[in-house]
Formats: C-alpha cells, structure tokens, sequence
C-alpha cells in the first residue's frame, strides 16, 4: 500500500493539478471513513462541508492571529465566536488553541502564575494533564474514581495551592466530575468531549461549570470542526495578563501558548451560521439518544454486560462469554477499547451524526449470538 509515494524527497517537481489529483485519490482511499453510519469508535466526528469549504479558503488566505494586521476578519471573528460562548460556561474570556492539550496547558499555567503549586486530577483525568504538570514542574496528585468513574470527592485533601482538574466526559468512558466548587485554588474543567452538550437539553450534566476559573473545549470534537480547533475560556479576564507576552516584533501581545496561529474560529463561526445553536443541538441530542439505545440493547441482552449507564454518549461493554480480544478485533471498524480497573471494555462514542444505531446493534449481536 502506498507504493506510489516516492521514498526519497523528489529532485524536481510535476504538474501541480496531477499531483492534487494523486494526493486527493490518497486522501479519499487510505482515509478513515469517519461519517459512515457504523463508526461509533472515537470522539472525532466527520467535517461538515460547510467547515471543510472553508478551511481550505482559509488556507488560502492563511491568516495569523499573532499578529491582528495579518488577520483583520479572524481576529474579530474569533471575539464573535467567543462572545457567543462564552455565556454557556460563565466565563469571560479566552482564545483559540490547536487542541485541548494545549488547552490544559494554558489554563494549569495560569493557575501556576495565580500561585497553584499542585495539580489535582482524578485518575481518568486525561493525559494531557499529566504532560502539563510535567512541562511546569508542578507535582501531580492523582485521586481515586468511584464505581462510575467520576472523581471521588470523600479522597480530596487540602486543596489551598492546588489547580484541581475536573473532567466533564472522560475520555475512557464519557464520566462528568461533581462540578461544583470544593475550595481549590484555582479550578479547572476539562470539558474537551462534553462541553458542546451546555448548548442542548442536557445542559444541566455539566451545571457547576459556571464556577469554574478556566475550561477547556475541543472543537474538533463535538463542535465538529476539523483539527485543530479547541478553546480555552477564563472566568477573569484579568487572568489572561498573567499569559501575555509582547514587546519585540509583536504589535499586540501574543497571548497562551502558541505563538503564530491560524483562523480556526472562522470554519466554527460558519458552522454555527449554517447549523444555528438548534442545528447543533439536534445533532448532540441524536448521539445521546444513539449511545443511549445501543446501551439498552446491551443491557438487555443475555450475552453482553454495560458498564455503566451513558452520561455523556460514551458507551462501555463487554461480551459475556467470549473473549474481548475477539470481539475487539471482530467489531474493530465500529468501535475502540478502553481500560477501566485494569480491564479492558469496549468502548462506543457517538461522535458521528451519522450513526445508525440498529446496523451497529445488528453487527454486535451477529458476533456475540454467533457460536
Ligand atoms: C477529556 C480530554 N481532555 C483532553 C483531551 C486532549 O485533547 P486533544 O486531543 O484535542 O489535544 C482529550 C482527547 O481526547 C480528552 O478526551
């Protein structure tokens, strides 16, 4: 596979339409199928036209939001967009960033410049804040979950110069932490997965969020956007000062992590025109539903076992009488695996606004009914 990509960086060049019709043939073979109505494996949903057209004029135009003469749309744009957010999580502020990664990194840095020395997660708290505990030096107290995977709260000690890390979705199985203040320094949620749900009906899931100091958002996950679109929202604006730097060739500060940055606002702006916030909506709302009857299929049938009831569209099983390495292998194209108490489970995300809940339901009952 993939023979045709020369092994060695080619000395001259070829027509550029040629090669834009090789590499799109590339693209559209060897890519994941992430709209297809039986993937419901990871939190990446497929690119709306709407965003995709509009990434690639972006690309075009490639603006830099380092530097507001280099990008006079997108650097409004992004305050619009922001603004319209902002009100959802209680926050004031805040800005673009390639991903939540990134995200957690910025917002625990800013918990360290407000005299945070420690870092509180739960143990199903995301890599990522491990890595930004890491990279600023900051000691990382892990704390244990309860049975539905949410961190234990009985298991917090003193929390008076710690940024503590709530999760609303975890990544291995869509868990939403007690959002609600506890006394910590500086409080952060990592709404990567499960923030878009505060624009639904199931806003209330995520009520505390409000409380919070900082949020990070991915929306290249359930605002729908191609890589790399996350956000990162504070509840002060003045807390940004402490991430600012300017002076030498910058005419404004560059604010966060990144440094040059390009217009991922726009492509979500456009969406949420298309979409409207009920477009959106009807789309997350879908995915509940979807993850919430393959969860009573599995509940009730005789040959699988849940989890745990779906809080946020993330659904975890396993087969009862067979082994889980065959039924991952089997329903590998539909699904992904997540460990939980040093075992590993299925897992099902209902990313895709696609899914067609009865053909995955069919496919995992022909292989766990199957002798
Ligand atoms: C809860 C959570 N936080 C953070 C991240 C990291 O986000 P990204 O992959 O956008 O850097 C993820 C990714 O899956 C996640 O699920």
């Amino acid at each position: 596979m993939l023979e045709e990509i020369p092994f060695e960086l080619p000395e001259l060049g070829r027509e550029p339409d040629q090669v834009f019709s090789q590499v799109s043939n590339l693209i559209k073979t060897h890519s994941a199928d992430i709209g297809a109505a039986w993937i419901m494996a990871h939190m990446d949903p497929p690119t709306p036209e709407i965003a995709a057209k509009v990434v690639g004029l972006n690309a075009e135009y490639n603006q830099n939001l380092l530097h507001p003469d280099l990008s006079p749309l997108a650097t409004v744009v992004e305050k619009r967009v922001i603004d319209w957010l902002l009100p959802y999580f209680g926050m004031t502020d805040g800005h673009f960033c390639a991903g939540s990664t990134i995200a957690n990194l910025t917002a625990i840095w800013c918990a360290r410049k407000h005299g945070a020395k420690t870092v509180v997660a739960s143990k199903d708290a995301h890599i990522s804040v491990a890595k930004a505990a890491d990279i600023l030096g900051m000691k990382l107290d892990t704390v244990a979950v309860d049975s539905a995977g949410k961190l234990n709260r009985d298991k917090l000690t003193n929390l008076k110069e710690a940024c503590l890390v709530l999760t609303a979705g975890t990544t291995g199985r869509g868990a939403v932490d007690d959002l609600s203040p506890s006394g910590a320094l500086w409080t952060h949620v990592d709404a990567a997965w499960a923030a878009p749900l505060r624009l639904t009906k199931y806003s209330d899931i995520l009520d505390g969020i409000e409380k919070a100091d900082s949020v990070a958002i991915s929306a290249h996950k359930w605002f729908y956007q191609p890589k790399d679109s996350a956000l990162v929202l504070f509840k002060d604006k003045k807390a940004l000062r402490h991430i600012s730097y300017g002076g030498s060739y910058l005419a404004a500060p560059n604010v966060g992590v990144q440094g040059s940055r390009g217009a991922a606002a726009i492509p979500l702006m456009a969406t949420l025109m298309a979409w409207g916030r009920s477009g959106l909506a009807q789309r997350i709302e879908k995915s509940m539903a979807d993850a919430e009857k393959l969860a009573d299929f599995l509940r009730t049938h005789d040959a699988t076992e849940l989890k745990q009831k779906p809080e946020t569209a993330v659904v975890t099983w396993r087969p009862k009488r067979k082994e889980i390495k065959g039924v991952l292998a089997a329903l590998a194209d539909t699904s992904s695996q997540t460990q939980i108490d040093d075992e590993v489970w299925v897992r099902q995300v209902a990313a895709n606004p696609f899914i067609e809940v009865d053909l995955i339901i069919l496919k995992i009952k022909g292989y766990v009914e199957s002798a």
